[in-house]
């Protein structure tokens, strides 16, 4: 089986971009999933769906064109709806949002799911989400639980708004971080929640290159 790492936790927990640097820093790819749901929640709100329509939401996610797929460019992850890069378009807050409220749905995860165990059979890499250990990757080489406060997220996304002009207000931000740890983390179908035989991981008094180091360094112990 090719090399697999899991990294799971919270909204805000750094995921991505730390997720990114340690894929690169092994010469892998990595799978931001949560991009996947992304894609798939911004098209039932392109549909005008009720996403709390279980029934509705969940037959769109059969459908050809709601085909969520992804593509490489110089190892850059591309995410795609039906052959449409929507990579910027799902990086708003209302279709983070959207992707929570989808993801509670058995049928987009077990679809979804699907796929993501398809792509990490082809080739190692490293798949960051809210279900790689717990689900997807159970016989995951490392698995990793990377968190932080909600206060020490929210500050970050505040920051990261600042730059793009946002000037959404901390406690909003914080609201919303509470908001959908709540709903990730009690969703009847695979809630996020800590792999038994996940390393955790609290990036609340680190900076970006020591969680990136503190990650590495246990992938490197496991190889
Ligand atoms: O990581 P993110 O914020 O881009 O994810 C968006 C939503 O997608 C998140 O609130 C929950 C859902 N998600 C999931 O249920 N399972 C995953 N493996 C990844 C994301």
């Amino acid at each position: 089986m090719p090399l697999t790492i899991a990294i799971d936790g919270p909204v805000g927990a750094g995921k991505s971009t730390i997720s990114d640097e340690v894929a690169r820093k092994l010469g892998i790819l990595h799978l931001d999933t949560g991009a996947m749901y992304r894609a798939f929640g911004l098209c039932a709100l392109e549909h005008g769906l009720d996403l709390h329509d279980e029934s509705s939401v969940s037959a769109l996610c059969g459908q050809d064109e709601a085909r969520v797929s992804v593509r490489y460019e110089n190892g850059t992850q591309q995410t795609l709806l039906n052959g449409r890069d929507v990579s910027s378009l799902i990086r708003t807050q209302e279709v983070g949002m959207a992707a929570s409220t989808v993801s509670k749905y058995r049928e987009v995860r077990r679809i979804m799911v699907q796929r993501q165990q398809e792509m990490a059979k082809e080739q190692p890499m490293l798949l960051d989400g809210r279900d790689i250990g717990t689900v997807v990757l159970p016989d995951a080489t490392v698995k990793i639980y990377l968190t932080a406060t909600p206060e020490a997220r929210a500050q970050r996304r505040m920051l990261q708004l600042r730059e793009k002009g946002d000037n959404t207000s901390f406690e909003e931000i914080l609201k919303e971080v509470n908001a959908r740890d709540y709903q990730d983390m009690h969703r009847e179908v695979t809630p996020l929640r800590q792999a038994e035989d996940a390393v955790l991981v609290d990036s609340s008094d680190l900076t970006f290159d020591e969680t990136v180091q503190a990650i590495f360094s246990l992938v490197e112990a496991k190889q």
